[in-house]
């Protein structure tokens, strides 16, 4: 690189990072070739994170580029102010096929094609707000979120988001945005134990205490992912969760979000965790595997019955007030289309809840050989453990971030929090390479044993 690197970097603004500790000690990826990533000292690590729960057809995907190559050529901008483009439309076939049964009613869902999830949690929250003010129920306009919880990093989504740590400094965010506790079983914020629900499943029961406590008739929606990874780990719901979320909702007339920004496409072994749990959410937001990172993609599903309230004559004002320039960009929607291809024709859904299944029995190993790790937990492709933090009563670096520096030195990728570890390989990986991966994970537990 002739231009003077070092100079730059801590001008390159990263994501929730310091730049100068980053351009003191920077990671530059240069290539990627299936599930490894290779950086520009020429050292390659295998990803053990999808990127960021994006890459689940690993990288140098021929297929996809083929297809993005293509319509580059054909038509690479469609104006969005007066039309659409073929892959477009046929995207939206196709999601309308593989959408949660439950959503579908009698004309199947709607799509709006956007470009990344935060604008896809952004657009859902609007739409659940427009959705009320046209069907009748003008004063519907909270919304619910969970402490942890994480929907993006634009003004709406962070403030249906709950950590504290990324807020604050924005705040105050919008207006008529509450939270509740997580149902964090393994962190029960109630103190109780699951017990086959003699708990009471009171972190849902909350939920709809909060509903009504607020007045019904003032709360227009609940934002929830179906798994999610905060400060805390993976937040992994009791089976009961979401059917009584659901029942709180349809009781009180408020719209029922999932946001699937990570657990869309195959993550728990099924297309979407609606699909795992069972149950239909009214919209539901969709991003990183629906392209698998080759290009800015995603969206928001919206259930038959929210639709139809945005139909009607044009001067009626029903329409969606609401776009992004490059939603349903054409190139995103052909990359998008072959990668949903390939999920389907390579059989990788089920081929994650083996994996899955595989990757949950490695880390149980390592939780049996290293005491300091513990509640190994997760679903489909989505594992992970928590680090003991009183085994290392004297560090000054908490533990997962002792695993973070460990993984990088042995050449994988994780998501490490204070203290958990999480995984989310590519749905392509094979059996050896997550043994590879599981390995070194081994070797950097190993490394931190007292
Ligand atoms: C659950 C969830 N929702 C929303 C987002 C925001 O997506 P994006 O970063 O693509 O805007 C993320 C990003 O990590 C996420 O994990």
């Amino acid at each position: 690189m002739s231009i003077d690197e070092r100079a730059v970097l801590d001008h390159l603004v990263l994501d929730f990072r310091q730049m100068t500790a980053f351009a003191a000690d920077p990671w530059v990826f240069v290539r990627g070739e299936g599930v490894r990533l290779q950086d520009q000292e020429g050292r390659w690590y295998l990803d053990g994170l999808s990127g960021v729960f994006v890459t689940g057809l690993g990288y140098g995907n021929e297929r996809i580029i083929q297809a993005a190559n293509e319509q580059l050529r054909a038509l690479h901008f469609a104006p969005p102010l007066h039309g659409t483009s073929p892959p477009a439309i046929e995207l939206t076939a196709r999601l309308r096929e593989i959408a949660p049964a439950g959503m579908r009613g009698e004309h199947g869902v709607a799509v709006k094609l956007l470009s990344g999830g935060s604008e896809a949690t952004e657009t859902a929250l609007k739409m659940a707000r427009q959705y009320h003010k046209q069907s009748g129920h003008p004063r519907k306009y909270k919304l619910i979120g969970r402490y942890g919880g994480y929907h993006g990093g634009t003004m709406g989504a962070l403030a249906a988001s709950g950590g504290w740590e990324r807020r604050s400094v924005f705040e105050p965010l919008v207006a008529g945005v509450l939270h509740t506790h997580p149902p964090a079983c393994q962190r029960c914020p109630f103190d109780k134990t699951y017990d086959h629900g003699a708990c009471g499943i009171t972190c849902a029961r909350l939920v709809e205490r909060t509903i009504e406590a607020e007045d019904p008739e003032t709360v227009a929606a609940v934002i929830m992912e179906p798994m999610s990874i905060s400060s805390a780990g993976f937040v992994v719901p009791p089976p009961e969760y979401f059917a009584i979320l659901r029942a709180a909702c349809d009781k009180h007339n408020v719209l029922l979000i999932f946001d699937e920004i990570i657990t869309g496409f195959g993550r728990l072994g099924m297309w979407f965790g609606a699909d795992y749990y069972g149950v239909a959410p009214d919209l539901l937001a969709c991003g990183k595997g629906m392209s698998g990172g080759y290009v800015p993609l995603a969206g928001v599903l919206i259930a038959d019955r929210v639709w139809q309230a945005f139909l009607g004559d044009p001067d009626s004002r029903r329409e969606f007030h609401h776009g992004h320039t490059f939603a349903g960009n054409p190139v995103a929607c052909a990359a998008g289309l072959a990668t949903l291809a390939e999920y389907e024709e390579r059989d990788l859904i089920a081929h994650a809840v083996q994996l899955g299944g595989h990757l949950h029995a490695r880390l149980e190993g390592l939780a049996e050989t290293y005491p300091f790790v513990r509640d190994v937990r997760g679903a489909g492709l989505l594992q992970g453990f928590d680090l003991a933090t009183d085994t290392w009563p004297e560090a000054a670096t908490p533990p997962g971030k002792r695993f973070e520096a460990l993984a990088r030195e042995r050449g994988i990728i994780a998501r490490c929090g204070n203290d958990f570890v999480g995984f989310a390989p590519p749905l392509v990986m094979e059996t050896a390479e997550l043994d590879e991966l599981c390995d070194i994970a081994g070797a950097c537990l190993e490394a931190m044993a007292p």
